[in-house]
């Protein structure tokens, strides 16, 4: 449970009283209390009028908002307010303003912008926090923090290029060990002295071709990358310490976002007490690339429950159109992040904003001011069920019988990367084979390299580009006590400085691939190749023949089987996906970009080589099926993610469906967007 203080589901969002006049604010909780939200997250933007000079404070306001909401039994996750720095500050210190990548100052304005390692902005985070946690310590209404807002700004100042040559120095201790990890051998790039090291900006290595961000800087852009998620992560874990001094007990988030590049949320995760995120998907998009976010975001802490932070009510305002969620589709999205592990749902945001960039965001409370709109009645529909629910699905952990793996720092050195393709997307990838995992119904965590392999049936770690110290051996045990692993093209390629690992790709997984791959041919994607299902395989695939695109690896088996070779090009009839025993288990190596359909047959094969058995019998498409367990409880979600009524067929026996409070048997109906929990 994420505090005992509330021990219900938390449901709730941003509320921005402070751009409205106080006669608003009654009115506010009477809606508040219709639709039966009992947290709001306050103070997310206030820094301005909390901070009216250097030394000049007041929280008045913030305490009869505070006072407010606990006398209308409405909980607070209070924001630290610190993700937009006061103007009158920035103007006063300007080295808290960055630099963007084009060398330009930043002038006021906007919000997360600040230079991460600017003292200033610390030190004055710091105090507005230490002030914030002394006045509202033991205060009835708080049971969450949250720490500025969506931090993610990268700074190329001089403040940040001297941080960053300290940085190497700790890491490599010497410039030699610098050249030798930057490869600066290469166009002349040899560097003498620490002092030649700026940040890399468009201003020497990095720029920009056909829309797209390149580097001549491979391991320099990498560490850069790596210190300034760490920089950023500093000025979260000051305040978080902070707040510990006077709050020890009350949780401490930020609000994430998915698979986001510039921060590694692997690390960011273990200074979180609980992870919470903004769920925005797009419309229309496949229900499992959101259900891979949640799992992604569930992943960080070891599958702990998150924090829903923010979704839409409807619509938002950033999209190119802004397309309103339709009618059934707000609540089954709700219950989605749930079915992955949510213990509340937030949205952004409770009261509609008159003016500013939001003013068309979608809200709890609309511009009409009052109860009859759509979205207010379904937002109070869910309020009643979640009510109805009360605490019995919170720390219940999710089931899962497969992973696909996920890592920022192989993400960042992927996409660096020159060649062969940039076609290469890695989250993408990801998200392929977590769809093609997901739809077996076996249950499927998204993990990091630091976590256990081990009580994992089937293992895909796609586009495993970077090989970390230590990741093969564990890879290896894995296999060998009877593990299933999924490797791919653009794997093993290089170390953590992105150097090349000689003697044949995929360098240190050619022993648990069984293969040596001499060279990666890569194409447009226009112009596929096809895969033919080789001998023996081919009585588990349906179909002979699937297509494959973008890259396509020349492989020499060394002990490992063909399972497709490639039909056309020079290298038809060379193997294009092999499969190689190694200990107890076994390594699928996929040297190309196959089509969903091959890879959902791939993963059918898979899991019943593994003995897995589905959540439920059988799952008609559009259907997504997750199960939570709780001691001797388990919780199994049946999502209706079409616009269509599906029948889907319950496993044997009856069980209790929580939402209605029935007793369902057999073969039962789903209606467009509809959710059921079964309860046993
Ligand atoms: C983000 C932010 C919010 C708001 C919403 C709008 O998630 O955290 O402050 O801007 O987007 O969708
Ligand atoms: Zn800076």
């Amino acid at each position: 449970m994420i505090n005992p203080k509330l021990p219900a589901f938390w449901y709730g969002g941003d509320y921005n009283p402070e751009q409205w006049p106080e006669e608003i604010w009654a009115e506010d909780m009477r809606l508040f209390k219709t639709a039966g939200i009992n947290i709001a997250t306050v103070n997310i933007f206030s820094w301005s009028l909390l901070q009216t000079a250097e030394g000049s404070y007041s929280f008045d306001r913030l305490d009869k908002i505070l006072g407010m909401l606990a006398d209308n039994n409405i909980y607070a996750c209070l924001a630290t307010a610190t993700a937009a720095q006061p103007h009158w500050m920035s103007k006063k210190y300007p080295e808290i303003l960055p630099v963007d990548m084009h060398g330009r100052k930043k002038e006021w304005g906007g919000r997360v912008n600040f230079c991460p390692n600017s003292r200033k902005y610390r030190e004055f985070a710091v105090d507005l926090v230490a002030r914030l946690a002394k006045r509202y310590a033991g205060h009835p209404a708080l049971v969450l923090w949250h720490i500025a807002n969506e931090y993610g700004t990268y700074c190329y100042c001089e403040n940040c290029a001297r941080a960053f040559r300290k940085w190497l120095q700790k890491r490599y201790g010497t410039i030699e060990e610098v050249n030798a990890r930057w490869y600066t051998s290469f166009w002349s790039q040899t560097l003498y002295d620490w002092e030649e090291i700026p940040t890399p900006s468009m201003l020497n290595v990095l720029f920009e071709r056909d829309g797209r961000l390149e580097t001549v800087a491979q391991g320099m852009l990498l560490d850069y990358q790596r210190f300034m998620s760490e920089s950023t992560l500093k000025c979260y874990t000051a305040e978080y310490e902070t707040i510990k001094k006077y709050t020890p007990d009350l949780p401490v988030t930020t609000n994430l976002m998915g698979p986001f590049k510039p921060l590694d949320y692997f690390s960011w995760a273990k200074k979180l007490d609980v992870v919470s995120w903004d769920s925005y998907p797009v419309r229309g998009e496949d229900f499992r690339n959101t259900a891979f976010r949640h799992a992604l975001m569930r992943g960080l802490k070891k599958g702990q429950p998150f924090i829903l932070m923010e979704q839409a009510p409807s619509q938002t305002n950033w999209r190119y159109h802004c397309a309103q969620k339709r009618p059934g589709e707000m609540r089954l999205l709700s219950y989605q992040a749930i079915a992955h592990g949510a213990e509340t749902i937030m949205f952004f945001q409770l009261r509609q904003s008159r003016g500013g960039p939001e003013k068309y965001h979608s809200a709890v409370i609309a511009h009409a001011g009052h109860e009859k709109t759509r979205v207010f009645q379904e937002i109070s529909g869910l309020g009643r069920e979640l009510r109805d629910l009360g605490s019995q699905l919170l720390d219940a952990t999710g089931y899962a019988q497969a992973a696909v793996l996920f890592a920022w720092e192989n993400w960042w050195a992927l996409e660096n990367s020159m060649g062969p393709s940039r076609g290469i997307d890695y989250v993408k990838e990801a998200t392929r084979y977590y769809r093609a995992l997901a739809g077996q119904h076996v249950g499927v965590d998204v993990i990091g390299l630091e976590d256990d392999f081990d009580k994992y049936n089937i293992l895909a770690a796609p586009y495993l580009y970077m090989l970390k110290p230590g990741i093969v051996d564990r890879l290896e045990k894995f296999v060998a006590q009877g593990g299933t692993l999924v490797i791919t093209t653009m794997s093993g390629l290089v170390d953590e400085n992105d150097l090349v690992t000689l003697g044949g790709y995929p360098g240190e997984l050619r022993n648990l691939a069984g293969i040596w791959v001499e060279e990666l041919d890569a194409l447009p994607p226009e112009e596929k190749n096809r895969l033919s299902v080789t001998g023996s395989f081919r009585n588990s695939f349906p179909s002979a023949v699937y297509s494959c695109s973008l890259l396509f690896d020349v492989i020499h088996p060394a002990g490992a089987q063909p399972l497709a070779v490639y039909e056309r090009d020079y290298y038809a009839g060379r193997p294009a996906v092999t499969v190689n025993n190694y200990g107890s288990g076994r390594v699928y190596y996929i040297g190309t970009c196959p089509e969903n359909k091959y890879l959902d047959v791939l993963t059918a094969v898979l899991c019943r080589e593994q003995g897995l058995k589905p959540l439920l019998p059988s799952v008609p498409p559009g259907i997504e099926v997750t199960k939570r367990i709780k001691g001797n409880a388990s919780y199994l979600f049946i999502l209706n993610h079409d616009t269509k009524e599906q029948s889907v067929e319950l496993p044997s026996g009856s069980h209790t469906e929580l939402l209605s409070g029935k007793t369902v048997r057999g073969k039962v109906k789903l209606p467009p967007y509809g959710t059921l929990i079964l309860h046993s």
